[in-house]
């Protein structure tokens, strides 16, 4: 059974082989919501050789699906995009409680995984292969015609974060199914029952058994063995970056699609609308605490608005709502208290180097208030590396070529954002600015789910985005056709 409810307890299962099944070792793991405190659910820390039984099933199921025509592929996506929405209650409740995530935002992407789920059905249906004449080639001729079309990886292992456990499950799920792969979820530990729903979801549309199966366990003890079992063909991975390149040097030769860290910089200039770029920023920057990996994660403001800017941050900053998700905070408590450590000490190390305190630098166990910084200089651990909290430092520049050598001095490279009213001069900027994504005159985001989604350098390799993610887990296979004589005869 997906659940079972013993004394006010639920104890998820694993979907293995269109079975939910429970753990020989019968070793659960407590998921406590970080709001409260209180039991979310428990889940299976399963052993490695039920993680090896779930990979190999998957496998044995793969050439059957790969044959699956794709418009009935397509109708399980529909039918699980309606259930889901049917459901969005429901699982948005569990999920607001077990990654602290307002109601309304956790609502939002249960919504958004539906979209996702019927656009990558519709693309499936759309993408047709192609017939590519040798004549175009020099040399070539008419006789000879290769016959393309995209063909499945085999296994796709798909590693998901805490920070969206249904979206950033389902936006490597279901591209990575429609092109006819099987698939192997592993999904954060906090954040793995939000997970386990979309399985119900996926499964109860009708997927067959095998075609999905599902891994619980703690990364830390588990992780290093998925990732080199046999039988994976594809790794699509999101979390951080220290993982991230940890799996990278595991992976030998399974290709891999990485979606890391960031350190998504807003830069704005003289000419811009600073009521706007201020609510823009300060939303990009705070919404869900800061835990986004498009999250804005500092602002490069030239002298010249600087001081207006910052107090217009600090205006819409100190209206944000903090406390509980399910009471509409915009600040909740973060995920753990590691976290909530890790965030003070970036604040400290600012304080003591200088910066100015705006507003925040204020916590209660795992709730950091949000913190707005001044003056943040280059020396300061703030300007470089990623809180996922919510702090936003601000670095006042003198000109537009340097705010575009800070912005490119960081390691990582998601997104950038650029807040002015001159086209030209945001698309000059745009250009030399080293990240997958430049928004002009908006918050660094991912959506909506069909743009590319990329990050250079330490913040990913490969290219999301539901087209994109398909071709990054499909490859071509061409047939060519070489008519001799006497075939036109
Ligand atoms: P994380 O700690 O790196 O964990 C990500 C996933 O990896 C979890 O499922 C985790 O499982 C698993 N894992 C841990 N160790 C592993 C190992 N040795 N082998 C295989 N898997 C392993 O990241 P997080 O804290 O969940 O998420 C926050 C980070 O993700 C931030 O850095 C953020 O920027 C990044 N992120 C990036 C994007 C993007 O699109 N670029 C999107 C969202 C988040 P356990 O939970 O069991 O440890
Ligand atoms: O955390 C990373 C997510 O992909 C961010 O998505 O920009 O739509 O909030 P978002």
């Amino acid at each position: 059974m997906f659940q079972n409810t013993i004394q006010g307890e639920t104890v998820y299962g694993n979907l293995l082989n269109g079975e939910w099944v429970e753990s020989a070792s019968g070793h659960l793991l407590e998921i406590r919501s970080p709001v409260d405190g209180s039991l979310v659910g428990k889940i299976q820390a399963m052993t490695k050789e039920e993680v090896t039984e779930a990979i190999q099933d998957t496998k044995l199921h793969g050439k059957t699906w790969a044959e699956w025509p794709i418009h009935e592929r397509a109708e399980i996506f529909y039918r699980a995009a309606d259930l889901l929405v049917e459901r969005a209650e429901e699982i948005a409740d569990i999920l607001t409680m077990e990654v602290a995530k307002e109601r309304k935002s956790a609502l939002s992407e249960i919504v958004r995984s539906a979209d996702l789920l019927r656009y990558t059905a519709d693309m499936g249906k759309s993408m047709e292969g192609q017939a590519i004449s040798g004549e175009n080639f020099p040399g070539g001729s008419r006789r000879k015609m290769s016959f393309v079309r995209r063909v499945p990886l085999g296994t796709v292992l798909a590693i998901s974060p805490f920070n969206y456990p249904v979206n950033l499950s389902v936006s490597k799920i279901a591209p990575a199914l429609i092109g006819g792969n099987t698939v192997v979820l592993k999904p954060a530990t906090q954040g793995a029952v939000s997970a386990l729903h979309l399985a119900d979801v996926l499964q109860s549309a009708g997927l067959p058994g095998g075609v999905l199966n599902t891994i619980t366990g703690r990364g830390s003890e588990i992780g290093d063995y998925i990732v080199t079992q046999d039988g994976i063909d594809f790794i699509n991975f999101t979390g951080s970056t220290e993982i991230g390149q940890h799996i990278s040097s595991l992976a030998r030769m399974t290709p891999l699609l990485l979606e890391l860290g960031g350190k998504d910089a807003a830069i704005v200039l003289e000419d811009a609308d600073l009521d706007f770029a201020a609510n823009t920023i300060a939303d990009g920057a705070f919404s869900y605490s800061g835990q986004r990996c498009t999250a804005v994660k500092r602002v490069l403001a030239t002298d010249a608005v600087a001081d207006q800017l910052v107090g217009k941050l600090k205006a819409r900053v100190e209206q944000m709502k903090v406390g509980d998700p399910r009471e509409g905070a915009m600040i909740t408590p973060l995920i753990d208290e590691k976290a909530a450590e890790s965030a003070q000490k970036l604040i400290e190390d600012a304080l003591e180097k200088g910066a100015h305190l705006l507003t925040g630098n204020k916590r209660e166990k795992n709730l950091v208030y949000p913190t707005l910084l001044d003056h943040v200089t280059k020396e300061m651990e703030v300007a470089w590396i990623e809180p996922f909290a919510p702090i936003l430092p601000v670095i006042r520049v003198k000109s537009i070529e340097q705010a575009i050598e800070i912005a490119n001095q960081s390691e990582y490279g998601l997104q950038s954002s650029v807040f002015t009213n001159d086209i030209n001069k945001a698309f000059s900027i745009a250009e030399q600015l080293e990240v997958g994504t430049v928004q002009i005159n908006n918050k660094t985001e991912r959506g909506p789910d069909h743009f590319p989604f990329l990050g250079v350098k330490a913040s990913g390799m490969g290219t999301q985005g539901i087209r994109y993610s398909i071709e990054a887990m499909t490859r071509p296979k061409a047939i060519t056709v070489n008519l001799r004589d006497e075939d036109l005869s």
